[in-house]
């Protein structure tokens, strides 16, 4: 288990599904941590959802972080009541259900998810990275989802700002490379979280081993993670070697058994083509899934670590 007794820790999202996971990790680490959240609610569910006995360390904060002037606030709040911020994670921004093309998308959507999923990030990361420029010992860890990496059908407003996010996750890097924080990117499958509990995959990450992986990442023993994107994928599923084709697909709704088809789920196709690597030959069933294979054949594969 990672240690950070004494680090002051900032969970931005720390209300959300994984960020839950996060908050309990750093907690049980020994860190003092805050969360800012936009409602209070959400900030009393959450300390009711963790172990009393870490509530101690718990510092839970009323404000916005993704809007300029709360997160400087936040910010000052922050230093003036501890004296200076150690890490950070941002698990900011959420999932899309919809299922929609982007062409039926409403401009108002896309402006939401702008805000939420990509513009919450630049303004933290604007906001708090200046505060641990100078903080030996300091990290800033992004959190993002596959969809960053692979072009899902039905699932691009998530899937455009992941991918942007990732990008100004890449360039900070470049930017701050000189500079004493550690930045670091955590790309993440499915994750299993509370809401997701009830039909999560037993292969599935939960959101406390997230939580541990980003405790780890800030803590001293992860002094040597700078500048990199990280990817946390399934474990093996139990007791079966993996099929070539993935068990989660489609196929009994089109029989393509293929990647990235409107019958799935986001979150299957997305973990879907992480696993297998795409082949137009799965689909001869369906020339326009072939295309979206071939297409998906021809992504660049990150370097998994
Ligand atoms: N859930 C998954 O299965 C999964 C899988 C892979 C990757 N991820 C990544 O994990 C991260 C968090 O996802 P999640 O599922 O935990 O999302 P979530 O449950 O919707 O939580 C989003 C969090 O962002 C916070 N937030 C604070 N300021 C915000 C602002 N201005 N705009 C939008 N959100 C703001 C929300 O806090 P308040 O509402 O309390 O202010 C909330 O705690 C995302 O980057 C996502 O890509 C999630």
């Amino acid at each position: 288990m990672a240690e950070l007794t004494g680090r002051i820790c900032l969970i931005a999202g720390g209300t959300g599904a994984v960020g839950e996971g996060i908050v309990r990790a750093f907690l049980g680490a020994g860190a003092t941590v805050i969360v800012p959240s936009r409602s209070e609610e959400r900030l009393a569910a959450l300390a009711g959802r963790l172990d009393p006995g870490l509530l101690d360390g718990l510092v839970p904060l009323v404000g916005d972080i993704g809007d300029p002037d709360d997160a400087v606030r936040l910010r000052e709040a922050v230093v003036s009541g501890f004296g200076c911020v150690d890490a950070v994670v941002a698990s900011l921004g959420g999932t899309w259900e919809a299922k929609q093309p982007i062409t039926a998308m409403a401009i108002e959507t896309w402006d939401a998810y702008h805000r939420s999923n990509l513009r919450a990030h630049f303004v933290a990361a604007c906001t708090l990275l200046p505060a641990l420029a100078e903080r030996a010992g300091s990290s800033y860890t992004l959190l993002g989802g596959l969809s960053a990496l692979l072009p899902i059908p039905f699932y691009s407003p998530v899937g455009i700002n992941s991918a942007a996010q990732l990008m100004m996750a890449e360039i900070l890097m470049l930017e701050m490379k000189e500079s004493r924080v550690r930045i670091n990117q955590v790309v993440c499958g499915y994750i299993n979280t509370r809401e997701r509990a009830a039909h999560a995959k037993p292969e599935w990450i939960t959101a406390d081993e997230v939580g541990a992986f980003c405790a780890y990442i800030a803590s001293g023993a992860g002094s040597m993670v700078s500048g990199a994107v990280l990817r946390l994928g399934d474990r093996p599923p139990p007791e079966c070697a993996r099929p070539s084709m993935s068990p989660r697909c489609c196929g009994a709704a089109c029989g393509c058994a293929t990647l990235g088809c409107a019958g799935c789920s986001p979150g299957d196709a997305e973990l879907d083509r992480a696993a297998a690597p795409c082949s137009p030959a799965h689909c001869s069933r369906s020339p326009a899934k072939s295309a979206a294979c071939a297409a998906a054949s021809r992504v660049p594969r990150p370097a998994v670590f």
